[in-house]
């Protein structure tokens, strides 16, 4: 077996063992409840668990592997992201927004519940990641549970995810076409902020040297960049069985994207070039790295 092959069977093992155990950690931050607001627990339970790739935790966990934090914290913290994730997709989805009925292939959530409580699952959903990252648990320095509500407060915000996702909704409306450099800027906010930080989280929770916490935000960033052109060519070029949500809607939309403006080609090779560029900022790790330039590789040739 050559070793490209042995480190993407390696990387399948650990992420699938992840997944598992980030799903435990949400079942335990997100409580099941009962009276009237039964429902909003079920949409916030419904919108979390049992799917998603679980790229944010896996980087949260592979991150503060490299810095011996325990397992508990960087699960919980590795929940945390993925819960705020979460929420960007369930009011993604609304039809105010991408209006999509179908999500890791499942009904969306005001599918399967109702628009309202879509709403107030995303709200709640969020609200929780940070309680989650507030509680004494998340850490044992008050300093370190700060900065990570500051880190992903500014990921999650108007200069991260929804203010790309405002600047998403404006180039639908405006109808022409943004150039290179705004879609890289619409990108990095809507999908790299919240990848960077999923990186940088471990060095954060083991208290890793500025240097080295650089190295890990850096490699998010052109991790995140390569992977949200990925969802691009997702879009344009497989079936929603395969991806799990709907597909070919972008260029029906009039989305600003990377494939839209230079073609399939153009942009793959651009993912590629990012990917690598990636796995390059880790390479003062050594061998220890190796998932995650692993997973560098599978951003862009992951098939949902
Ligand atoms: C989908 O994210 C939205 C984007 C930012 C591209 P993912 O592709 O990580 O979705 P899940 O979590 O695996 O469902
Ligand atoms: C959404 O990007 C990114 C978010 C912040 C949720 P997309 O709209 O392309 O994500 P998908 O394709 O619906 O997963
Ligand atoms: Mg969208
Ligand atoms: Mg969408
Ligand atoms: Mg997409």
């Amino acid at each position: 077996m050559d070793t490209m092959t042995a480190s993407a069977d390696a990387l399948r093992a650990a992420m699938a063992e992840a997944a598992i155990e980030i799903d435990q950690a949400l079942d335990m931050l997100i409580p099941r409840a009962e009276g009237l607001e039964a429902p909003l627990f079920d949409a916030m339970r419904y919108a979390a668990m049992g799917g998603g790739k679980r790229l944010r935790g896996f980087l949260v966990l592979e991150g503060a592997r490299q810095f011996g934090v325990s397992r508990d914290a960087a699960l919980r913290t590795a929940a945390a992201i993925e819960m705020l994730h979460a929420y960007s997709l369930v009011h993604d989805d609304l039809p105010c927004m991408d209006d999509d009925d179908l999500r890791r292939g499942k009904p969306t959530v005001h599918k399967a519940f109702d628009e309202a409580t879509a709403v107030l699952a995303g709200d709640a959903l969020q609200a929780n990641a940070f309680y989650a990252l507030a509680e004494p648990e998340a850490h044992s320095d008050s300093f370190v549970r700060a900065e990570l509500c500051r880190g992903l407060a500014r990921a999650a915000g108007p200069r991260g995810m929804c203010g790309g996702q405002m600047m998403d909704m404006m180039a639908e409306r405006v109808g022409e076409p943004l150039e290179e450099a705004e879609i890289g800027r619409l990108q990095m906010l809507k999908t790299g902020k919240l990848i960077e930080f999923s990186a940088e989280a471990g060095a954060i929770l083991g208290k890793a040297p500025l240097q080295m916490r650089h190295a890990f935000a850096a490699y998010g960033r052109d991790l995140g960049a390569a992977f949200q052109i990925a969802d691009d060519l997702l879009d344009a070029t497989v079936s929603a069985e395969q991806a799990g949500k709907r597909t070919g809607k972008d260029a029906a939309a009039g989305k600003a994207t990377l494939v839209g403006l230079l073609g399939l080609d153009r942009a793959r090779a651009q993912a590629e070039r990012l990917a690598a560029q990636a796995a390059a900022h880790l390479d003062a790790l050594g061998d220890r790295a190796d998932l995650l330039r692993a997973l560098a590789g599978y951003a862009i040739a992951r098939r949902n």
